[in-house]
């Protein structure tokens, strides 16, 4: 695949596909930046190379209209602030207009298009549409592995109409991180996965039988597994059509001599809200009147001795619900000790990649994926579309 390094970008128009879906608060304020930074590597070789750069993103499901609460207005003005660099900001991503401000840009200027979901042809990968896009690159870098698992029209249609194709150095990064942890890890490798449902992790579990040796499971979907064995989980989420699937992916994780770990204690309440009375408890021992909400001491010290003993970690899905505390404490220990480790650990997944944030741990793990979709894609073993159409057309210019 080519790389931003192996192009002459000078005076180019480069078209860098990003992922600027990121959460705005009510103000319209950027809350979490971290797509934002992962591309600020590439933006800055197109710069200081001299490229005309015209960046492209969606920005939540607009649903094929323009509505100002999606515009990328406010990502533009964050992303100028954090570059020190004006970004302008064009009024659409094709037509008139838009031709005309790429016309005018100079080498090392940056123009943001406005949000592509305005438009239904982006999401119908529609062959037009993706002919317009081109029409405005010379060169076409994808640096938007969180949405590379979508066969959009610039992520996917567009890569047939551009004459140089490139991957943008985060795009690289999460292709080379996740082959090291997953098609070539050193052994053993520990798998953890959370969240709240066995139904949304069904293929990354099936996946990771034939990849891990351990196998960590958490988060209210462990609660399934444990109503499989025969525990009482009082008022928890579980997913009774799912008991099935559960049972089967025990069966099949023994035959595979892949060892999994289900919490043996856990942090319950009547109700999920801050300052509610808790108790730990054995799992045995969960109330029938209570919630677990987390993992407990005992499962966390457990937890920690397989992972301290692993040379590859990767981790997808919070441990507990912790957006609401005290029920953060599993999950953040667990991120903490993670970036303790020697071993390899990469992290991916909306709310996973956030918790390792917020505990303070993500500089001192190997790699936070910028993929919520996209990374359990990658887990379940697909082909990403978006990662397939750039190979194609990086071979072919
Ligand atoms: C994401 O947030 O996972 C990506 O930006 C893709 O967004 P989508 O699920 O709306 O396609």
């Amino acid at each position: 695949m080519k790389t931003l390094d192996t192009l002459d970008l000078a005076e180019k128009r480069v078209f860098m596909r990003v992922d600027f879906n990121v959460p705005l608060d009510k103000q319209r304020r950027v809350t979490d930046d971290l797509r934002i930074q992962a591309v600020l590597p590439s933006i800055r070789k197109v710069v200081d190379a001299g490229g005309r750069l015209i960046l492209a993103s969606h920005l939540g499901r607009p649903k094929g209209k323009v509505a100002e609460d999606f515009s990328l207005k406010p990502v533009g003005e964050y992303l100028s602030r954090i570059l020190g660099k004006p970004v302008q900001m064009a009024p659409d991503c094709i037509g008139a207009a838009v031709e005309a401000l790429v016309s005018k840009l100079q080498g090392g200027e940056i123009l943001l298009l406005e949000n592509l979901r305005f438009h239904a042809e982006e999401e119908k990968n529609d062959d037009a549409f993706s002919r317009q896009l081109a029409a405005l690159a010379d060169v076409y870098v994808n640096d938007a592995f969180a949405v590379s698992h979508r066969a959009h029209a610039s992520v996917h249609g567009i890569t047939r109409h551009v004459p140089l194709c490139a991957a943008g150095y985060q795009l690289e990064n999460e292709i080379k991180y996740f082959h090291q942890a997953m098609e070539a890890p050193q052994r053993p490798l520990t798998m953890i996965i959370g969240g709240a449902k066995v139904s949304s992790k069904i293929g990354v579990l099936e996946n990771l039988l034939s990849k891990a040796d351990h196998l960590i499971i958490g988060g209210a979907m462990a609660n399934t597994f444990l109503k499989v064995q025969g525990k009482n989980v009082g008022k928890s989420l579980v997913e009774d059509d799912h008991m099935e699937t559960a049972t089967n992916l025990l069966e099949r994780a023994k035959q595979k001599g892949v060892k999994v770990y289900l919490p043996v204690d856990a942090v319950v309440a009547p109700k999920l809200e801050s300052g509610t009375a808790i108790k730990e408890v054995d799992i045995d021992n969960v109330p029938s009147s209570d919630l677990i909400l987390d993992v407990g001491p005992k499962t966390i010290e457990i937890f920690k001795s397989v992972l301290k003993n692993s040379k590859t970690i990767v981790w997808n899905g919070p441990l507990g619900a912790f957006e609401t505390p005290p029920f953060h404490k599993g999950t953040f220990s667990v991120a903490e000790f993670l970036g303790s480790l020697d071993a390899l650990t990469v992290i991916g997944g909306g709310d996973s990649a956030a918790a390792v944030r917020q505990a303070g741990a993500a500089d001192k793990v190997s790699y936070v994926s910028t993929g919520g979709g996209a990374f359990l894609e990658l887990l379940e073993g697909k082909t990403l579309p978006g990662i397939a159409a750039l190979e194609e057309c990086s071979q072919r210019s």
